[in-house]
Formats: structure tokens, C-alpha cells, sequence
């Protein structure tokens, strides 16, 4: 019978809805407006080349150990550790998690107001007309604001808290399994539109060829907190929801098709910019706006391109939104169920206190832009410390949970649903997650510290 248990927690509703929601949390603007501006200012193809080798050897793995927590604990990213290692300091893996929650809400709500911006902006026809120097600069004029960009933010953290606050399966995975697939879909056209802009092919290059002497353990800590990013691990963000999937859900088949709709978007993405940026004369390094100055371009040249700005831009807000209110959700199910307040209360003081930070991070392109902690503005500082050091930090811990004290047999007993199941690859699955992913992770810490610059 479900779902029966003395909490009484909501869940997810359908193995659709399952996918959806984590495909939902998963993809966003990591992928979109993250992806292709890192990879840009990393050398492009060899950098793709790492980052894939890391979701396939790290990502997924960590994902599943995160679902198989989760599942098994059937409690928020500190409780689930709290329950399944009691009386051991296991719990400050959930509890990084829930400040990386803050942090990261803080810098992506920042970037997914500006797509409110450009759906008016859209709406409006403003690109129309304008060359690309000139869509850079309304970019700049935008971002740089006070006003504007807050009251963005303001509104998208409003629909993320509403959102969440209508629970699970009436909330996240009712929104979710319309909109991904339409988002989908879209991205495919755009995607059409830009291979045949002319020149598109030296973007082509720079995505997939690999210039190996672009590649520095800097690059690699890139690749690997960007892997972790867009997959959504490393912050008890996956067992929070796994703690929602029903007992029959295939948590191995979940991970692995939500990673490769996860990269296989982040490529479209890439496909998606980098001819246009070689075809507009505008430089792969460009930065947090490159997607925001580069898809103007786009539909400025394409037919009926009034229209699909419009569409675009609403389904680019949707992607954010389906990944914002993963992220609340982690900090929503902790205060609910450890602090012992109302979902509805704890939807309220989570929204508002990380609108409070998300405000320094917005004016951080404008009035704050001053203010420097390690070379870095506030917005870079949150945006670099969650994706190279939490996330990768709490992956770390993770796998070694998992590898070396949860035990085989609860490993077992999750990944083959009791038994119902049958699991291929168990060993290569433990193997990974006692020693390759661990070390791997250690490695690239390890090299990186120093040629990472924080100073
Ligand atoms: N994966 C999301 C994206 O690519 O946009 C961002 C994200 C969501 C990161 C949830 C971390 C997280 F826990």
C-alpha cells in the first residue's frame, strides 16, 4: 500500500513523473546558459571531452548513490543520513548540502530573472533590428541595473515557493512532465537554425575538436564541477527527491537516462551557440551573458523568429524553474521535517532568505560590482565555490558513504528493489564508488589547488 509511513511524506505519483521531475531538476540553466560559457572559456572541445568522461564515471554512479540514500532513508538530505548512520557525524554531509541549497539558489535565481527579462523582452520585439553589438550592449544595460534584475529574481523565487509549496505530485511533477519534453523539442529547432547559419562549422570545431594543450587541472576542476552541476549531485538534491520515488522505481535505469538526457541537452546547447558565435562575430569567452547576447542574434536572423524568442524564452524559464524548485525542496523537506515547521512556513522563510542573498548577487553585475572576495565578484564567488568545491566535496563524501559504511546489503537490497530485480554491474558499480570515483575526485582537488586562483 502507499506510502503508509508515519511521516507521512508526499511522493511521486508515476515512473514518468519520477523521470520528469529529476530530468526537470537536472536540466536547467546548468546546461543552457552554464554549459556553453564554461566549455567557452575552457577551450571548448577538450573540455567536453573531460566533462563527459566525468558524468559517465562519476556522475552517474554518485546520482544512484544519492537515489539509493534517499530511497532507503525516506527523509530530507540531513535526515537521511541522520537515519542510516546514527549517532555518526554523517548528517554534516546533509547539512553542506543544505547551505550549498542557499547558495546556489542565490546565484541561479540572479540568472533565471534575466530570462524573465528576455520573455518580455521577446514579447516586446526587441531584438528586432538590432546588430549584435547593439544586443550586447541592451544585455549590459540590463544586467548591470538595480531595479529590473531584482524584481525579476524577486518574482522567480515567488513561482519556485509557490510551486514547492503545492507539494510533490500536484506541484513539481504536475509542471514538469508537460513542460521538459516541449523544451526538448524546441532546442532541436533551434538547434537546426544554427548548424545552417553560415560559417557555423568553425563552432562546430571548437565544440568537438579537442585542442589538448588547452587542458590544465584548472580546466579539469572546471569540467568536473560542471558535470556536477548540471547532474544535480553533490547536495543531497537526488536524495531528497529519491526519498520520494515509490519502491518500485528502477533506480539504476532512472540514473542512467537522466544523465543522458542531462548531457545530451547540454550538447544541443553547445550546438545551439557555438556556430552562432563564430557566425556573429562574437567571442567564445564571453562570459556569464553569452547565451543571453548569443540567441538574440539567432532570432533576429531566423524566420518567424518573433515567435519562437517568445517560445523560447518561456521554456528556458521553465527549465530553470523545474531545477530552482529542486533546490528549495532541499531546504523546504529539511526545515519541515527536522525543524518541525509547516511546509508552507518553511516555504515562506527558505524563499525569502535566499532572495535576501540573491539580491547581492544580482547587483553584482551593477552597484556591487565592486566588491571583490578572491578576485571574484559576490555572484562569481557563489557560482565557483558551489559547482568546484561543494558539489565535487559532497559527491566525495557521498560515494564514500556508500562504498565504504551504508554495506552491500542495503546497496543491494535497493538497487534490486528487494530483491524484484535483477542488478547487472553491481561490481563495477562498488568498485567505482569505493575507488575510482573517490580518488578521481581527490586527484583533481589535489592538482588543482594553487593553478585554481583563489586569491
Ligand atoms: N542541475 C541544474 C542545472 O543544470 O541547471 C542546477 C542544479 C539543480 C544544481 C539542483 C544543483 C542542484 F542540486
Amino acid at each position: 500500500m502507499a506510502n503508509i509511513n508515519f511521516t507521512k511524506r508526499d511522493s511521486f505519483g508515476s515512473k514518468f513523473g519520477i523521470i520528469a521531475a529529476t530530468a526537470g531538476s537536472a536540466v536547467g540553466l546548468g546546461n543552457i546558459w552554464r554549459f556553453p560559457y564554461v566549455a567557452g572559456e575552457n577551450g571548448g572541445g577538450a573540455f567536453v571531452l573531460i566533462y563527459l568522461g566525468f558524468v559517465f564515471m562519476i556522475g552517474v554512479p554518485v546520482m544512484l548513490s544519492e537515489f539509493t540514500i534517499g530511497r532507503r532513508a525516506k527523509q530530507n538530505a540531513f535526515g537521511s543520513f541522520k537515519t542510516l548512520a546514527p549517532g555518526k557525524p554523517w548528517y554534516l554531509v546533509g547539512l553542506m548540502g543544505i547551505v550549498a541549497a542557499f547558495l546556489i539558489l542565490a546565484f541561479y535565481s540572479t540568472i533565471a530573472g534575466w530570462t524573465l527579462e528576455y520573455i518580455l523582452q521577446s514579447l516586446t520585439n526587441s531584438f528586432s533590428g538590432k546588430n549584435s553589438a547593439e544586443l550586447k550592449q541592451s544585455f549590459e544595460t540590463f544586467q548591470s541595473g538595480t531595479f529590473r534584475p531584482i524584481l525579476w529574481q524577486i518574482i522567480f523565487m515567488g513561482l519556485t515557493g509557490w510551486i514547492v509549496f503545492s507539494g510533490i505530485k500536484n506541484g513539481i511533477e504536475k509542471y514538469t512532465k508537460i513542460l521538459m519534453p516541449l523544451l526538448f523539442a524546441l532546442i532541436v529547432v533551434m538547434c537546426i537554425r544554427a548548424v545552417t547559419l553560415p560559417g557555423a562549422m568553425k563552432g562546430l570545431e571548437f565544440l568537438f575538436k579537442p585542442d589538448f594543450s588547452k587542458i590544465t587541472w584548472g580546466v579539469v576542476l572546471e569540467a568536473l564541477g560542471q558535470a556536477a552541476f548540471s547532474l544535480s549531485i553533490g547536495m543531497g538534491t537526488l536524495i531528497t527527491y529519491g526519498s520520494y520515488f515509490n519502491k518500485n522505481t528502477n533506480l539504476a535505469t532512472t540514473a542512467v537516462q537522466v544523465s543522458m538526457a542531462d548531457t545530451f541537452i547540454a550538447i544541443l546547447a553547445g550546438v545551439m551557440i557555438f556556430p552562432a558565435v563564430f557566425a556573429f562575430n562574437l567571442k567564445p569567452d564571453e562570459g556569464f551573458g553569452l547565451v543571453f547576447i548569443v540567441l538574440p542574434n539567432i532570432f533576429e536572423q531566423m524566420a518567424g523568429g518573433y515567435i519562437f524568442s517568445i517560445i523560447f524564452f518561456i521554456l528556458l524559464a521553465v527549465a530553470a524553474l523545474t531545477s530552482t524548485i529542486s533546490v528549495l525542496e532541499v531546504v523546504v523537506a529539511y526545515f519541515v521535517e527536522e525543524l518541525k515547521i509547516s511546509r508552507k512556513k518553511a516555504t515562506v522563510i527558505g524563499s525569502v532568505a535566499i532572495s535576501a542573498l540573491g539580491i547581492l548577487c544580482t547587483l553584482s553585475f551593477g552597484n556591487l560590482g565592486d566588491l571583490k572576495i578572491f578576485n571574484r565578484t559576490i555572484f562569481g564567488v557563489f557560482n565557483d565555490l558551489t559547482a568546484n568545491i561543494f558539489l565535487p566535496v559532497g559527491a566525495f563524501l557521498i560515494v564514500i558513504f556508500l562504498g565504504w559504511f551504508l554495506g552491500k546489503k542495503i546497496i543491494t537490497d535497493e538497487l534490486s528493489n528487494e530483491g524484484t530485480l535483477r542488478i547487472k554491474l553491481l561490481g563495477v558499480f562498488l568498485f567505482i564508488i569505493k575507488f575510482i570515483a573517490p580518488i578521481a575526485i581527490a586527484l583533481v582537488f589535489l592538482n588543482s589547488v594553487g593553478i585554481v586562483n583563489f586569491s
